[in-house]
Formats: C-alpha cells, structure tokens, sequence
C-alpha cells in the first residue's frame, strides 16, 4: 500500500496543505508545535475511521473554522483511490470513497490501512488493558471489516444492560428473565469478537517472539496470548459455538452480584493480552528497555499480520518515536521495515541517505 498524498483544510493548525509522499522513508520535519502530528494526524483518520488524539471531531477542527475537509491518493494493489472525509462543528462527518460517499465506518475502515507508532504505545505494555484491547480492536478493524459490526452491535448491547443493572437494581427478582434474553443476544458478537482476538494474539505470538529474540539475543522469552473472561484453553477459544455458550452462562449466573455493583463484570470489555517474560507478567516485572522492545516486535507484528490478510503491507506512521528510542532499538525497527512506506515525524532528525522524501513545516504550511 502506498500513500501518494494527502490535503488538508482547516485541521488543528493546517489552514490549506498538500503534501506528497513517496516510496520508503518520508521524513516530516519542523519545531515543536507547528503541525507534524496533525498531518500523521488527518492520515490516520482514514486508517482507524477517527482521530487518535480525540474522539470530538468539534476538537481538531480548526478554532476558527466550522468545517475540516481531508483527503487522500493512494495505491492499492489494484489501483489508484481517493478518500476523502469532511467534517462540521453542526453537522455529522461525510465520508467518500472515489467520490462515492460511505455511510457505514465499516465500508470505510480497511480500505487504507496503517499502523501508528507514537510515544503513547511505548508504554503498551505497562498501561491498562483498555490500551491493548485498542491495540486489538484497531488493528482487527482493518483487517476483518466483520469485526467493527459485531462490536457494534455488543457496544450496544452492553450499554442496555448496563442501564439496566444501574436502574432496575432493586427489583431484581423481575427481571431474571430479562437479563436472559439479553445474553442470547450479546453472546454471538461476545463470542466473534473473542474468538477474532484470540485467534489474533495467536499470530502475534510468533513473530512479536522472533522480533523480540532478535532484539535481546533470545536471551528471554516472551509470550503473549488472548486473556478471556470465558476461559483459558487456546483451542477452546477457536470454536465460537463453545466460546457462545459459555457467554451464555457467564452472562447470566453471575446477575446478583452484578445487579449489585451496578455494571457488567464479564465480556471482552474485560479480556487482555497477557505478556509474559521468562514466565512472569510484563506488565509487573519488565523494564523499561524490554517494554520498548516489546512494543516495537508488537507494532512489527501488526504489519506482517496485515500483510499476511490482504497482501499488502500497510503504512507506517511513527510520530516521533526516535528520539524516544536508543540508537539500538531506534536502528533494529528500521532495518526491520525495510522497503515500506514509513511517514515519520522529528523535531531533530538528520538527513540521511535513507530518507527519501523531506517535507519541513512551519506554522501549518510546508515551506520546503
Ligand atoms: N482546534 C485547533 N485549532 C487551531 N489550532 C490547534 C487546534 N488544536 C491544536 N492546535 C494547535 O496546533 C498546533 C500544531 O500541533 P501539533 O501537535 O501538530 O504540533 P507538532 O508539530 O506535532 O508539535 P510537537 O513537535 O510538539 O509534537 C499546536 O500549536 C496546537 O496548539
Ligand atoms: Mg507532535
């Protein structure tokens, strides 16, 4: 996949832009607050269907402006295509695709695909679960435009519920029957989504162990592997009718004690990945060196994943990562992305060889 280029009006700081990409490294350039991460910032929107640094869309539009039009060229192994996306301080967003406009997030997500690195996920593997069920979901999204459905429609499902347990608390007794009905239904995509990440951890493993052995001299070893509330066993994890039936129980044997904490204990709202190191958990017992080794074999990972699905490897976005990593680890993560198409951001980054493209910001405009 290859991004050609990107427009942008009225984003954050950017009053009227257009930049162009080419093959292999693109290097954004510029001081501090000029608009470096708005531009990765307006690209990513077309990746992840919103904003990596806010879910208001009120947020990155321009203070003095009521609307924000962005756009992209890019190839895919078929062909040329254009993206466009316009958004409003009162209106909802409208999407395109090669001037068709998209409805559904759906049908808009997985067509460009990347993977963004920022200071943010080095610390991956010390933050909250929430943080790598966002890793998941993200890079899912991309690959199996089913996935954004099924966690639509359980999203939904578990905000009923949720509503429920907070105002029917009290008369519990009546509504047995009710909380039963729901777990039918929120089942199926409990399950999908499940089985999905689990079967998704599963490819990670190998590859964020080999990047990691590589790193470290495979003196340590690392593990990863879906964390479910339903259950453990890995096999058991690929049959979503089993992995159904027991969200089916679990959704339902545990009522009281959730009508009594007023909010839903069990679902894939609550699973993780669980990284182990020589046997312990990461998240408790990894340095910050291993953290960041980690986190650059997961973000490697993402994009052979992606590649393996579709053919193709995504784009990398790395918004400035590198003064953030030693000259080690920065060296070893782009040696291993090779030919692909990076856009990375710097403050400080010299010009080298490698760099094939140099685009220098100043005040939202570029000037070089
Ligand atoms: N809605 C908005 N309207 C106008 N300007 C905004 C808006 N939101 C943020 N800004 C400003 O946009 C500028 C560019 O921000 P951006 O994060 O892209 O800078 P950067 O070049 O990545 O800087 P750094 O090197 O510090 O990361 C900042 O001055 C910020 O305050
Ligand atoms: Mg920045």
């Amino acid at each position: 996949m290859k991004l050609d280029g990107c427009g942008i009006r009225n984003l954050r700081n950017i009053r009227d832009m257009n930049v162009r990409f080419t093959d292999g490294l693109n290097l954004i350039r510029g001081n501090n607050a000029q608009g470096k991460t708005t531009v990765l910032e307006a690209i990513y929107l077309f990746a992840r269907g919103r904003s990596f640094r806010t879910n208001k869309e009120a947020e990155f539009i321009s203070f003095d402006s009521q609307t924000a039009d962005i756009e992209i060229e890019y190839e895919d192994s078929v062909r040329k295509n254009r993206m466009s996306a316009h958004y409003s301080k009162s209106e909802n967003r409208k999407l395109f695709k090669n001037g068709v406009q998209i409805n559904r997030t759906s049908e808009f997500i997985g067509n460009f695909r990347a993977v963004l690195f920022t200071p943010d996920h080095l610390s991956l593997i010390k933050n909250a679960g929430a943080d790598r069920r966002l890793f998941l979901d993200v890079a899912l999204c991309q690959i199996t435009p089913s996935y954004i459905a099924r966690v639509k429609t359980y999203n939904n499902l578990l905000t009923q519920r949720n509503a429920l347990l907070k105002e029917r608390g009290a008369e519990d007794g009546q509504y047995q029957l009710l909380f039963e009905t729901i777990a039918e239904q929120m089942a199926p995509a409990a399950a999908a989504i499940t089985v999905m990440r689990s079967e998704y951890c599963r490819m990670l493993d190998g590859r964020v162990r080999d990047y990691f052995d590589q790193m470290t001299g495979g003196s340590e070893k690392i593990s990863t592997a879906y964390e479910s509330c339903v259950s453990d066993d890995r096999e058991l994890l690929s049959d979503s009718e089993a992995v159904r039936q027991l969200y089916v129980r679990k959704f339902t044997e545990n009522i009281q004690r959730e009508i009594f904490m007023k909010t839903s204990l069990y679902g894939p709202q609550k699973d993780d990945i669980n990284i182990e190191l020589n046997g312990y958990p990461s998240r408790r017992y990894c340095s910050q060196g291993q953290q960041r080794s980690l986190a650059i074999a997961l973000k490697l990972a993402e994009g052979d994943i992606s590649n393996e699905r579709t053919g193709e490897y995504p784009v990398y976005l790395l918004d400035d990562i590198s003064g953030e990593l030693d000259q080690r680890r920065n060296s070893f993560f782009m040696s291993q992305l090779g030919q692909r198409q990076i856009i990375v951001t710097s403050c400080n980054m010299k010009n080298s060889k490698k760099i094939n493209n140099v685009i220098t910001i100043k005040n939202g405009e570029v000037v070089s």
